[in-house]
């Protein structure tokens, strides 16, 4: 089950299960068929925000699909939707956090309802050693972090593919008929060995993209806030939308967010190069002073040399979620070009963001325990 976005170079994968060797971003946009983001399109987002998000800004989000017909259907007056999820497997880490604050931001932008769909089936059929009850469990402790990313309640519907089966199934069903195997197997690269329940899923992830339609009774347009990974998804979506009556579901991507070691995207599946919401910030703050730099091999050389803010994920972290003033982001990269700035004085720096954002963040997760039902789907 594995898709390689490019047979050439085998390095580069990127699938909805795996992410890994140099991740070339215009390829993908080739290779997925998607346009890139369009600064027109940004600013057009900016105008109803109030404000550019520093992700748009900074091409974190750099590739969409008919983001202009979402946007065109807004600003004709009619509603549209936000929809995105997650793979409740274990904790979540800071590459999940970033879609999410992004949904926020355009939650309050558009006055949109988000559905948050969690696959608690998807990885329990995906993943040998977890066991139903886990990632249900799972369900509920990272439907916490969605809540703290501050989300607006009655804005907001969670569901769960296990629990909220009821709510869901009928219109998973239409969707299922209308995909074939011959599809998903073309799409997902599912052979013979694996379980039918995961031949099956895809239906249900498709199946959010017209949820809030189903459930209002008229079509409503739906945007996808995610990382690239996903897109496979919507593919198969896309050929299906209109014959059921639907808008082709609109999606915006996001680039991945590294792990703290050199190469590829943080993952779950690699705890020590990740940082989770979960993690104690002291533990999380020595985890970033371990992380890949883009140093050189002595003080001396980098004084001489400079570093390199390119390959240097302390300055991807600055970039992605922690530098949000634009001038000190741009004074970070000078500096360190320059030599002036050593990568010990700059991991110390994020490491102590990281620890004040964990000590918030968790604050906010705990409190979200006792408000949960109020983003729950009704
Ligand atoms: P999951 O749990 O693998 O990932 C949840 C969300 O996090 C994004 N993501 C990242 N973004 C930036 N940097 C990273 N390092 C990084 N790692 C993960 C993913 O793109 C995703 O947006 N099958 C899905 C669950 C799902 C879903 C959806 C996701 C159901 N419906 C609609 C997005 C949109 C999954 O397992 O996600």
């Amino acid at each position: 089950m594995k898709l390689s976005s490019n047979n050439e170079k085998k390095e580069m994968v990127v699938t909805p299960w795996e992410v890994s060797g140099e991740i070339d971003y215009t390829k993908l946009i080739q290779q997925f068929g998607t346009q890139r983001l369009t600064d027109d399109l940004k600013e057009r987002i900016a105008r109803h925000a109030g404000f550019m998000h520093m992700q748009l800004r900074r091409d974190v989000f750099f590739s969409h699909r008919d983001l202009d017909l979402w946007l065109n259907e807004y600003e004709a007056g009619h509603p549209v939707g936000l929809y995105t999820g997650r793979g409740p497997s274990g904790s979540v880490h800071l590459g999940h956090l970033l879609p999410w604050f992004f949904c926020k931001y355009l939650q309050d932008a558009f006055g949109a309802h988000l559905y948050f769909q969690m696959t608690d089936d998807e990885k329990f059929l995906l993943r040998d050693e977890l066991t139903l009850e886990q990632t249900v469990g799972y369900t509920y402790e990272n439907a916490l972090d969605v809540v703290a990313c501050g989300l607006r309640p009655e804005l907001t519907h969670i569901f769960s593919d296990t629990e909220n089966i009821a709510q869901i199934y009928k219109l998973g069903l239409k969707v299922s008929k209308r995909i074939t195997f011959s599809t998903v197997k073309a799409v997902f690269g599912f052979n013979d060995s694996d379980n039918i329940g995961l031949t099956w899923y895809p239906a249900l992830q498709a199946m959010t993209c017209f949820l809030q339609s189903y459930r209002e009774g008229r079509n409503v347009a739906c945007l996808i806030p995610a990382a690239i990974d996903q897109d496979n998804y919507w593919r198969m979506t896309r050929d299906i939308a209109e014959k059921m009556g639907y808008y082709k579901p609109t999606q915006i991507h996001a680039k991945f967010l590294p792990g703290l070691a050199q190469g590829g995207k943080m993952s779950a599946s690699q705890p020590e190069t990740a940082i989770f919401t979960t993690d104690d910030p002291e533990k999380a703050s020595k985890k970033v002073k371990r992380a890949f730099t883009g140093g050189r091999e002595t003080v001396a050389i980098q004084k001489e040399l400079g570093g390199n803010p390119t390959i240097c994920n302390i300055y991807a972290y600055y970039y992605f979620l922690f530098e949000s003033d634009d001038a000190k982001l741009k004074e970070t990269e000078t500096e360190c070009r320059s030599g002036a700035l050593m990568c010990g004085d700059c991991k110390a720096r994020l490491a102590r963001m990281v620890k004040i954002f964990l000590v918030d963040f968790q604050k906010k997760r705990e409190s979200a325990r006792d408000v949960l039902d109020d983003y729950w789907i009704k």
